[in-house]
């Protein structure tokens, strides 16, 4: 594919990797009939997503189907289609109107639905109003209906008007087994989805190898940040969530690109592709905007380097990703220490939360048909557990997995260190933490950005797999792709 391993950055076409359009039939019957034997009965309704209008009905957003829909019934590229298993019989049912010869005209001819179904295994369709029909009699006759938490508003508007509950109740309302056993299934990545996810880390390799050859002093941020996204795009895939892309790397989720990078600066990039089976990738590079890093930015990058390649090594089935989380606090907080810039236990500084002055936020997240895999279904059921349960404190509550990790887990590592001044003049005024933070040498850090590095790893049953081909992370790797 694109600027594979070619130092001159110019765009070079290797060879095209989308092969498949879906799974094979069996996969998709398997996962169906898992999830209907652990409902044991009901009724279970997976909404697909819809086109989403920009300004006007016609001129829409990129259409990206519901990841539940694509695990349960691999249908893409086709809005306003419905799924339900039937846990008491058996029966599947995939709901939606064919295309109208209009339709056609305009946008060309597509498979029915019903070969679309087939393709999945899923013998019956039905014109979509007849769900309202199904969901009426499941009703009438007293039988649960188990739905996944709506987040987009017109399936909201939908399933409020068909069940008779309030949008502002839906969300509450949702199966709490469903979401249990979406989440038994889905935490653990098959074999091809494994093969899926190594893929979109290689197309954000590309996409980090192309900014960190490309960028220079004077660019726009939004010059490079075109440049991430069209090689995700002329790798077949797309963006799996908003380019971070920015001379503000402290700025946690910066979606601004309108500055201009200088010298002595850092840039700090999050970003991914997900394949065109809708799998993510979500990889973090920081690189100077000079050819170098300056002293002080190694030294800082080092640190936060230190604890991503240690947390790797560290994991394996069982340990508590808190655990992990907390490890690299800690292991970032003596980098900090030898820096002067903290002082004091750095074992006491972590457990009462001083180090998140630095490192706000959590180490890592799962991975998989989204960025924070199967957020819609909630953190709680994802990331944690009733033997861990989530901290209150600034900087750790932010972690969104925190419950101790099993083969086939995908999930992010994402250490980082931030200097974000208005953070330390709030923490500076209310005296917090004076005994682990040396705030009189903070003034002279107050415009260095932010550094983090994230790759995407497996558990294995020994410990863990770095997903995709190795991207330049060590100093010296990445100031040769600077030269
Ligand atoms: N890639 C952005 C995040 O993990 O939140
Ligand atoms: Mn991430």
């Amino acid at each position: 594919f694109l600027f594979e391993d070619d130092k001159s950055g110019s765009v070079r076409r290797v060879k095209s990797r989308v092969t498949s359009i879906m799974f094979s039939k069996d996969i998709y019957q398997q996962r169906r009939e898992k999830l209907r034997q652990d409902l044991g009965s009901g009724v279970i309704v997976f909404l697909g997503n819809n086109e989403a209008p920009m300004n006007y009905s016609a001129n829409t957003y990129h259409f990206r189907q519901d990841s539940n829909f694509l695990y349960f019934f691999g249908i893409d590229h086709q809005p306003a289609l419905a799924g339900i298993l039937d846990a008491d019989s058996g029966e599947d049912v995939i709901f939606g109107d064919e295309l109208t010869m209009e339709d056609i005209v305009w946008t060309g001819a597509q498979p029915t639905i019903a070969e679309r179904a087939d393709r999945v295994g899923v013998s019956k369709t039905l014109p979509y109003d007849e769900l309202t029909l199904l969901l009426k009699k499941a009703q009438e006759q007293g039988r649960t209906i188990h739905f996944p938490p709506p987040y987009r508003h017109d399936n909201m508007i939908l399933l409020a008007g068909w069940l008779g509950i309030p949008v502002g109740e839906l969300k509450s309302k949702a199966s709490v087994d469903l979401i249990k056993a979406i989440v038994a299934q889905r935490q653990h990545k098959s074999a091809e989805e494994i093969a899926e996810l190594d893929k979109a880390v290689d197309y954000s390799r590309a996409m980090h190898l192309a900014v960190m050859r490309a960028a220079k002093a004077g660019q726009k941020e939004y010059f490079l940040a075109g440049i991430a996204a069209g090689v995700a795009q002329s790798c077949g895939g797309e963006l799996g969530y908003p380019i971070i892309l920015s001379v503000n790397g402290q700025v946690l989720h910066n979606h601004f690109h309108g500055n201009t990078l200088r010298s002595g600066q850092l840039l700090l990039g999050d970003f991914g592709a997900e394949t065109h089976l809708h799998y993510c990738g979500d990889i973090t590079r920081t690189c100077p905007v000079d050819k170098k890093f300056t002293a002080r930015q190694r030294d800082i990058y080092n640190i936060v380097l230190d604890a991503e390649v240690s947390t790797i090594a560290s994991l394996k089935p069982g340990m508590k990703y808190l655990d992990a989380h907390l490890a690299a606090a800690r292991r970032m907080a003596e980098g900090l220490k030898s820096l002067g810039l903290m002082t004091g236990d750095m074992d006491e500084a972590v457990a009462a939360g001083a180090h998140a002055l630095f490192f706000p936020h959590g180490l890592g997240h799962m991975l998989g048909l989204d960025v924070h895999d199967m957020e819609d279904l909630g953190e709680q059921y994802v990331g944690y557990s009733d033997e861990v349960q989530r901290s209150t404190q600034f900087g750790t509550a932010y972690l969104r997995l925190a419950r101790a990790l099993e083969p086939g887990f995908v999930l992010t590592v994402e250490p980082g260190l931030y200097f974000i001044p208005e953070l330390i003049d709030q923490w500076r005024s209310e005296g917090k933490f004076t005994e682990f933070i040396a705030y009189e040498k903070l003034d002279d850090w107050r415009s260095f950005g932010g550094v983090r590095i994230e790759d995407n790893v497996v558990v294995t049953e020994a410990g863990c797999r770095v997903l995709g081909k190795a991207i330049a992370k060590t100093i010296e790797d990445v100031e040769a792709l600077r030269s």
